[in-house]
């Protein structure tokens, strides 16, 4: 009985020092990798601000970067959809520089 404990005490305290050694990180800390692309990010370019403002509250910029290249009049669809349907709270001037900046940078004329 003796000998075992004498035993399982110094493995113990080995186990517990490799599994220090192994977590050298500082308390606390914790780094993750995020997916490229589907970050709150939108390409630059006039309006960018306003649309990572107003349009990623509830989604990523993914959901406009995944679109097919839509024109003015169905951006302005999808920006009235997002609004009316889905309760975007956005005014109308950011709306229209929002649609303006899609078109531009994920649309087609
Ligand atoms: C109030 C929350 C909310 C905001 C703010 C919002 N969306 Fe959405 N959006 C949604 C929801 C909900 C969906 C549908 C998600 C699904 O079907 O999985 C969606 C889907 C989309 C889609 C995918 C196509 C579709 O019609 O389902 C696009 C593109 C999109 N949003 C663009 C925008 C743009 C551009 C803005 C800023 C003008 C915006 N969203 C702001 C809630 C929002």
């Amino acid at each position: 009985m003796r000998s075992s404990w004498l035993f399982f005490v110094p493995l113990a305290f080995a186990a517990a020092g490799i599994a220090f050694a192994e977590n050298s990180a500082p308390q606390g800390t914790t780094t993750i990798a995020l997916p490229t692309g589907v970050g709150p990010t939108f390409k630059p370019g006039p309006g960018a601000k306003a649309a990572g403002k107003y349009c990623t509250t509830c989604h990523s910029s993914a959901y406009v970067a995944i679109q097919p290249p839509l024109n003015a009049t169905q951006w302005a669809a999808e920006v009235t959809k997002m609004r009316k349907v889905y309760g975007a709270s956005i005014p109308d001037d950011a709306a229209a520089t929002i649609v303006q900046y899609l078109t531009t940078e994920y649309g087609k004329p």
